[in-house]
């Protein structure tokens, strides 16, 4: 199985570009909706819960892992890899900063996310290690996540927020925007029009997905041990109010969530 976890259900944006990409590979999700949010969480808190849940996911025989929520890509992925050496773990990180790279032609980048991930310099970081040319403009955006779970992904007020939020990056005339946010793609619509079409928007969830894609089709034996099926476990540590909005903007699949907190001591 495929192994994602996140801080509550915006994952499941990451879930829908697998499911795309991967058709037919069994995944175990686990989201973390007794402790979200994790954007606004000091760096510790975030590295403890990312471990705990990937040993869980290990122990419930996940094969990979992905680290849907950003946050955790940012703060706790290279942890992570220490921790659990020799198992395959995909951020939302590195596989679309190269996307970035692509894409870019005036060098000037625009990320949007959570205060946890933009505080962290993950992107920024990661970017100039790859072309040290640069000019990154970030922005944390934490009203976004309330906005999209409460179903706010167009209309006027949305629109009037994401104007807001995106107005110093616009200025700078980025040629590439990046999303480092589970809840962000949901709003994709809109940041288009604020941004404009010349503006290419990257989605993380996309990019990486595409590279488990290659990495499986690179790895035979270990794309053999994924199941295949529709038997996809959902597991939340506590009841998610807004799964239904999330789940209706994603992908309309019927899911069952199981309730279940594993760190409750
Ligand atoms: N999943 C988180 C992320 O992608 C957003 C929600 C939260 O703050 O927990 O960063």
């Amino acid at each position: 199985m495929i192994g994602i976890f996140d801080s509550g259900v915006g994952g499941l944006t990451v879930v829908k570009e697998i499911f795309k990409y991967l058709p037919g590979k069994q995944i175990i999700y686990f989201g973390d909706t007794a402790r979200l949010p994790y954007g606004t969480k000091g760096a510790d808190f975030v590295k403890k819960y990312s471990g705990k849940t990937t040993g869980w996911l290990l122990n419930k025989k996940a094969k990979i892992i992905v680290i849907a929520c950003n946050t955790s890509s940012a703060w706790a992925a290279d942890f992570l890899r220490s921790k659990y050496k020799g198992v395959p773990i995909f951020d939302m990180i590195s596989f679309a900063a190269k996307d970035v790279i692509i894409n870019t032609k005036n060098k000037k980048v625009g990320v949007i996310g959570t205060p946890g991930t933009i505080k962290s310099n993950a992107w920024s970081d990661r970017l100039k290690k790859l072309d040290p040319s640069l000019k990154i403009y970030s922005q944390a955006c934490p009203l976004f996540v309330p906005m999209v779970e409460m179903g706010f992904t167009k209309g006027a007020v949305t629109e009037k927020l994401v104007r807001e939020y995106l107005k110093k990056i616009k200025a700078n005339n980025v040629d590439v925007l990046v999303l480092a946010c589970t809840h962000y793609p949901l709003l994709e619509g809109v940041i288009k029009k604020v941004m404009g079409s010349k503006v290419k928007i990257i989605n993380p969830a996309e990019s990486t997905a595409k590279e488990i894609k290659k990495y499986l089709k690179e790895n035979p034996l270990l794309a053999k041990k994924l199941k295949q099926g529709s038997g996809h476990k959902f597991f939340f540590s506590d009841e998610p109010y807004d799964l239904k909005e999330i789940n209706r903007l994603c992908f309309k699949k019927k899911i069952n969530p199981i309730i279940n907190d594993p760190f409750d001591d």
